[in-house]
């Protein structure tokens, strides 16, 4: 028998209607969830405090972690920004080819945006989605709308509606969704603007090359995760689960200088901890040894990144739900490698916070 609990959260599919719905609560200063092509965002009337105010409290964020603000074009971010000659001749470029898209401009902030949105930074992100939920959202409320993923800060970031109930059942929110996933399931890349200079905050969807092809005469930066684990937003505890999560590789253990019986008790743990763990691969590359594990999910059988950023979070959200595993260790196939290579290992480098196991080679096969 199956026991069904009442949810307070109120899932509306898209017609007029509920566009009205959601409409007139980000004028009345209440939150709404809504779907973008990356991930679901959870917003608020970028210009209204209170309104702002409900949002960090919601998802528990931490004050100091500023919030991205939604616009329906440029016309709109123009007036939030305040760009000089260098930085226009770059923004006009990015613009034109990548929104509506997954890219955030983080820009000079205009005197229209006030402290509490950018945690006190001289910057304010801006980002217009590529979703028409979102966008009538924006052009209809006729305001930018402040919004964070939807999730409670630190966990894992909702890409379907059935995420975001994990989350928000018992909250009275108007959840507005789509049937089907959002269609990166990763969140938008970050890129600072200043002068001449370009930095990726957060690598995503768009790729340091994507850039590079629009802009030849600059060189984009980027600030790994590993180098900004101390600014704020960029915590390592990211994408918790309630697992213990590793990231894993191999080491020859006759590389090490150890004796005999040593290998042996390292080879015996391995293996009882390995048998305590899911194993989540890319490409099939583990796929040979997936019965030492306890349980095995790959990414993309096909070794397509592009796939495998799109099923991290639902895997990661199923893997939430199983009871009896104790450990989850994430194969890094991705360490070093560019493009969104760099997207997924940003994610799970956050959600292991950096930790790793080395499997003796000696235990698989080949
Ligand atoms: O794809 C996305 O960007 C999604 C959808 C909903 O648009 N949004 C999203 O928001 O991922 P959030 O809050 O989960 O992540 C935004 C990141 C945070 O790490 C935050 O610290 C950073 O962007 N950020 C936002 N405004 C910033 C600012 N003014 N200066 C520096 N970092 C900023
Ligand atoms: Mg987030």
């Amino acid at each position: 028998m199956e026991i069904v609990s009442k949810i307070n959260a109120e899932l509306l599919e898209y017609n007029q209607k509920n566009i009205e719905k959601c409409v007139n609560d980000i004028n009345n200063g209440n939150l709404v969830i809504f779907p973008t092509e990356t991930v679901y965002g959870l917003g608020a009337n970028a210009l209204n405090e209170d309104a702002i105010n409900k949002i960090y409290k919601l998802k528990k964020r931490p004050k100091n972690n500023p919030l991205i603000v939604h616009v329906s074009d440029w016309n709109m971010a123009s007036i939030y920004s305040e760009i000089n000659n260098n930085e226009k001749h770059i923004v006009e470029k990015l613009v034109n080819e990548f929104w509506p898209g997954p890219l955030t401009l983080l820009l000079k902030k205009s005197k229209f945006i006030n402290n509490y949105i950018t945690a006190g930074s001289e910057f304010v992100g801006l980002r217009c989605p590529d979703n028409k939920i979102a966008q009538e959202l924006i052009r209809k409320s006729m305001c930018p709308i402040a919004a964070p993923s939807a999730n409670i800060s630190g966990k894992i970031t909702s890409t379907h509606y059935k995420h975001l109930l994990e989350y928000f059942r018992n909250e009275n929110i108007n959840i507005i969704y789509e049937k089907e996933p959002c269609r990166y399931g990763i969140e938008s890349t970050i890129l600072k603007i200043e002068n001449d200079n370009i930095t990726i905050i957060r690598p995503g969807v768009i790729t340091k090359k994507n850039i590079e092809n629009v802009l030849p005469e600059i060189t984009v930066n980027y600030k790994s995760v590993i180098q900004q684990s101390n600014s704020p937003g960029t915590d390592l505890s990211h994408y918790q689960l309630n697992k213990n999560t590793l990231l894993f590789n191999f080491i020859d253990m006759e590389l090490l200088d150890c004796d005999k019986n040593t290998m042996e008790n390292i080879i015996q743990m391995t293996t009882k901890y390995m048998d305590n763990s899911i194993c989540i691969d890319f490409g099939k590359k583990n796929i040979k040894n997936r019965d030492l594990f306890a349980g095995y999910v790959d990414l993309s059988a096909d070794g397509d990144i592009k796939e495998a950023c799109f099923n991290l979070y639902n895997v990661l959200h199923q893997l939430n739900s199983i009871d009896n595993i104790k450990n989850v260790l994430i194969f890094d196939f991705y360490y070093g490698k560019d493009g969104m290579y760099k997207t997924m290992f940003d994610r799970i480098f956050r959600c292991s916070a950096g930790k790793r196991i080395c499997i003796p080679t000696q235990l698989i096969k080949q």
